[in-house]
């Protein structure tokens, strides 16, 4: 089968009608996931095989199901002369070099609306570990000092000011869980949208945000337009009693401009489910320091939602094998439903 790339549409064609086409599974899904897709196709499963291992799988695949650690780049794709669909169990797909699918034209699939509300959770436990300055106490508590002198305070999130970077369905999930703690939510996105007296939040451009907003919070995808969004420039702006809540990409922030605004006190701290580089070195500055609490990438990392997730993968190669329209195709706009 053959789909006109970003369509959404899968047409009949390239397959023999009775053979059932070759999907290399390289990421390590849930086996009821594996179960559905070998309904419909001839399952090869290389996710705990050395990667030197997948260039067998990936010679017969159509479809392949990886995830945002996977780069689907030119080696990659070289190694599959027969790929027409690639699915990623992700909602980002930044780990895929678009132009190089284009060329071929392979259709790419992401999970787009299947991790919303546990993302958001995440998001909002960050925000409130910075906000009330947590990590400091964690690490007070691990190092015995705590009978030692007062724990640093946090602050209220009551009153306080939320800015969201990036405001789509997350963001929106997230400003509803804040506004619970009584959070004032602002956002910025690349135009205001219609609906702020519903959602009780504001628009701002980014630069108001950063000046305006007691936490900041990163919720946009990692494209050539974001990446490094947030450096010295922006940083400079912060409150110093600000903190940075990162649950997008680590490349979206500056790493050596967030060291050095939380070196030189620009801001008060930061919590970041993502990082750059990913995973961090166990030496890297950043994990030395008090103000900064970082978890590794599990804003989606919940058994429900990451087995839905791997679902929806399937259902878009089981869609694309039957030749139907595609769950959740991504348009070729290098934008994703993050924004
Ligand atoms: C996503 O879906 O993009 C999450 O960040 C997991 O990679």
């Amino acid at each position: 089968m053959r789909a006109e790339v970003g369509s959404g549409e899968a047409k009949p064609g390239a397959m023999q009608p009775n053979a059932k086409p070759g999907v290399a599974v390289v990421t390590d899904v849930p086996s009821a996931v594996v179960a559905r897709l070998r309904e419909h196709a001839d399952v090869i499963e290389v996710s705990m095989r050395p990667r030197t291992e997948w260039r067998t799988a990936l010679a017969a695949a159509t479809g392949v199901l990886v995830s945002s650690a996977v780069p689907v780049d030119g080696a990659f794709l070289a190694a599959a002369p027969n790929l027409k669909i690639v699915a990623t169990w992700s909602v980002g797909y930044d780990n895929v070099d678009l132009d190089a699918l284009r060329a071929r034209g392979i259709v790419l699939t992401n999970t787009a609306g299947s991790l919303v509300d546990a993302v958001a959770d995440l998001t909002y436990a960050l925000v409130i570990f910075a906000v009330r300055n947590l990590a400091v106490g964690l690490n007070w508590v691990r190092s015995g000092r705590w009978m030692e002198a007062n724990m640093p305070y946090g602050h209220d999130l009551e009153g306080a000011t939320l800015g969201i970077v990036g405001f789509g369905a997350i963001g929106l999930a997230v400003a509803k869980r804040a506004r619970v703690s009584g959070m004032r939510t602002i956002y910025t996105n690349r135009k205001p949208r219609a609906d702020d007296a519903d959602t009780g939040t504001s628009y701002r451009r980014l630069d108001a945000l950063l000046a305006e907003a007691d936490c900041v919070v990163l919720l946009v995808p990692l494209t050539p337009e974001t990446r490094g969004l947030i450096g010295d420039e922006q940083f400079a702006k912060m409150r110093p009693t600000a903190t940075l809540v990162n649950v997008s990409r680590g490349a979206v922030v500056d790493t050596d401009a967030l060291l050095s605004a939380l070196e030189q006190k620009k801001i008060a701290g930061a919590a970041l489910d993502v990082t750059e580089p990913e995973p961090m070195p166990p030496d890297h500055p950043l994990l030395a320091r008090e103000d900064v609490l970082i978890t590794p990438h599990v804003g989606s990392a919940t058994f429900e939602t990451r087995a839905r997730m791997a679902m929806v993968a399937a259902e878009n190669l089981i869609a694309f094998i039957g030749g139907r329209p595609l769950p959740t195709a991504v348009a070729w706009s290098g934008r994703s439903n993050l924004m």
